[in-house]
C-alpha cells in the first residue's frame, strides 16, 4: 500500500490488516504503552472544507505515534490562489513524509498522489471518505466481534460516505443495501466494482429506492446529512427530496433486534433520523467517532511508518 485513496484500491488482506493493527493501537493506547512508530516523520493537513473529527483524530494521532502533523487551510496556501496541484506535490514531498487531504475534487487527490513522491491519504472527497468507513467497520467488528456475513444498510443520499461503504463493506464480506432516491443513487462505477469485489468475497450489494426492503434484518444502520459539504445552496429542495428516507424508530424496528446504528457525523436530528434513534440505546456514533482515531494511526504506521502487520 502506497497511498490511501479508495478502499476500492485495497485487497480485502490490506483492509483486515489495517482493523487489526488499529485494534492493537487503541489497546496499547489505552494501557499507556507508547508507540513511537513516526518518531521525526511530519504528516501535512489540507483543508479547503471543515471539519472536526478528521482534523483532530489525525493530528492527535500523529502526536500519539511520535510524530508532528501540520495543518494547511486551504485558503492560506498557494494552492487557494491558484499555484498547480503539480508544484504543490513537488514542492511539499520535499518537506514531508505524508498528505492528508480533505477538499472537493477527487481528481486533486489522485494527482496530488501522481505528483508527489509522498503518501497521500483521502481525508474525504465529493467522491469518497475511506477512513470514516475504516473507523465504521472497526465500531462495527468491536460491537458484533466479526465483520463477514453481516449485513449493513445505508439509507439517504448516495453520496462519498454511501460510496465509500459500498467499497469498505464488501472488501470485509458485509451485504450492503443501499436506499436511496432515484437520481441520487450511488454512481454506476462504484456498484459495478463493489459487486465484482463482492463476488470474491462471498457477499451481496443491493441499490433500492425502498428503504424498508434496505433495512430488513439489518445488522448495522447506517444513515449520512442529507446536504454535503458544498451543497448548501440545495438544501432546500434536498431536504424535500430525502424527507421519505428518514430513520425513525419504526424503521430501525425492522433491523435485527441488536442492530447498531451508525453516523459519520456531523448529524442533523430531526432530518437524517431521528433523536430518538440517534440518541437512543442501538446508536454507537461516538465509539464510531474515537474509532477515527485508532483507525488513522494504523493508516499512517502502514504508510509512513512502514508497519507491518
Ligand atoms: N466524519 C467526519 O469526517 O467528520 P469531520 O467533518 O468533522 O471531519
Ligand atoms: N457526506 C458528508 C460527510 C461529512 C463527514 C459531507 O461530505 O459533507
Amino acid at each position: 500500500m502506497k497511498h490511501l485513496i479508495s478502499l476500492n484500491d485495497c485487497t480485502p488482506q490490506e483492509v483486515e490488516n489495517l482493523l487489526t493493527l488499529a485494534a492493537r493501537l487503541k489497546r496499547e493506547t489505552k494501557a499507556g504503552i507508547p508507540h513511537p512508530i513516526l518518531a521525526g516523520k511530519t504528516l501535512g493537513m489540507i483543508f479547503t472544507k471543515s471539519s472536526t473529527r478528521t482534523r483532530v483524530s489525525f493530528e492527535v494521532g500523529m502526536y500519539q505515534l511520535g510524530g508532528h502533523a501540520l495543518f494547511l487551510s486551504g485558503n492560506d496556501i498557494q494552492l487557494g490562489r491558484g499555484e498547480t496541484i503539480y508544484d504543490t506535490a513537488n514542492v511539499l514531498s520535499r518537506y514531508l513524509d505524508g498528505i492528508m487531504i480533505r477538499t472537493f475534487d477527487h481528481q486533486d487527490v489522485l494527482d496530488l498522489a501522481k505528483y508527489g513522491s509522498i503518501p497521500i491519504i483521502n481525508g474525504l472527497t465529493d467522491y469518497l471518505h475511506p477512513c470514516q468507513v475504516l473507523a465504521d467497520l472497526l465500531t462495527v467488528y468491536e460491537h458484533k466481534g466479526k465483520l463477514k456475513g453481516l449485513k449493513a444498510a445505508y439509507v439517504g443520499d448516495g453520496n462519498n460516505m454511501a460510496n465509500s461503504l459500498l467499497y469498505g463493506c464488501v472488501k470485509v464480506g458485509m451485504d450492503i443495501a443501499v436506499a436511496a432516491p432515484q437520481g441520487y443513487q450511488p454512481p454506476d462505477e462504484v456498484v459495478a466494482n463493489a459487486k465484482e469485489t463482492a463476488k470474491q468475497t462471498g457477499c451481496t450489494v443491493t441499490i433500492t429506492d425502498d428503504k424498508w426492503e434496505a433495512v430488513k434484518d439489518a445488522d448495522v444502520v447506517i444513515t449520512d446529512t442529507w446536504v454535503s459539504m458544498g451543497q448548501e445552496e440545495e438544501k432546500a429542495a434536498r431536504l424535500k427530496i430525502f424527507s421519505p428516507y428518514q430513520i425513525d424508530s419504526a424503521l430501525l424496528a425492522t433491523a435485527k433486534p441488536d442492530a447498531i446504528f451508525l453516523h459519520c457525523l456531523p448529524a442533523y436530528r430531526g432530518y437524517e433520523m431521528t433523536e430518538e434513534v440517534i440518541d437512543g440505546p442501538q446508536s454507537v456514533i461516538f465509539d464510531e467517532a474515537e474509532n477515527r482515531l485508532h483507525a488513522q494511526k494504523a493508516v499512517l504506521a502502514t504508510l509512513l511508518g512502514g508497519v507491518q502487520v
